[in-house]
């Protein structure tokens, strides 16, 4: 008989401060974290890298089943080198949308990530992660934020980065990538039926990892 591991499932849109908060709800259960955002991340990168037509199915599914990716605990390693920060990239955020939209890329994606959970109790974050991924997860979070909010939490990070970007910008380019993400013919953006709506608006990291903590600690 093979153990089973609990998973919960955190999605939400972009600037929710999702991966943060699962990344330190992991730590504190003493469980895996396993950031989904990161994998369409690195099949983008390594596309446009090779200069792969990312319009071009085929090319895309092709480019991901050769991709060595590993993930250990804070960093994210494409064929040995540590791609974490060149993930992030402007144009990589950009671009993933392609990655995110095409079938065949999202059914490697899903089955390297089912396997993942398969050695480990995991968090796991993501847009499909409670719906399509693991919909019988031992608990599912949707987490959301007023888009002013997180626009202003996004543009506060850049700007730590050291990008120079207006708050207008960065609310535009969320709207549409928002947008993109519930309109997706596969595997689209939205809470899975038992998931429970955690609002996080005005509410800081340390309170949200909190808040979740306590839950997955009591049954709904
Ligand atoms: O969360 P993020 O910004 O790192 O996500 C990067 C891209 O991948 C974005 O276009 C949404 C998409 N994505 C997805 O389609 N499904 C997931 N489970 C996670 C991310």
């Amino acid at each position: 008989q093979a153990a089973t591991f609990r998973v919960v499932t955190i999605d939400g849109p972009a600037g929710a401060g999702k991966s943060t908060v699962a990344r330190l709800l992991a730590e504190r259960l003493g469980w895996r974290f396993l950031d989904t955002g990161a994998m369409y991340r690195v099949v983008t990168l390594a596309a446009l890298r090779a200069r792969v037509d990312l319009t071009d199915a085929e090319a895309l599914d092709r480019l991901t089943a050769d991709l060595r990716v590993s993930l250990p605990p804070g960093q994210v390693l494409l064929h040995d080198e540590d791609v974490s920060r060149a993930i992030r990239d402007a144009a990589v955020t950009e671009a993933s949308r392609f990655a995110a939209d095409c079938a065949a890329v999202r059914a490697r994606l899903v089955a390297w990530q089912r396997a993942f959970a398969e050695a480990a109790d995991t968090v796991t974050e993501g847009r499909d992660q409670g719906t399509i991924v693991f919909p019988d997860a031992f608990r599912k979070f949707f987490v959301t934020a007023t888009e002013e909010e997180r626009s202003r939490r996004r543009h506060a990070e850049l700007r730590a980065r050291g990008a120079a970007v207006e708050l207008e910008t960065v609310l535009a380019d969320q709207r549409q990538r928002d947008a993109r993400d519930v309109a997706r013919a596969i595997a689209p953006m939205k809470p899975a039926d038992d998931a429970e709506l955690v609002d996080t608006t005005g509410l800081n990291i340390e309170q949200v990892v909190d808040l979740l903590f306590h839950k997955v600690g009591t049954r709904p």
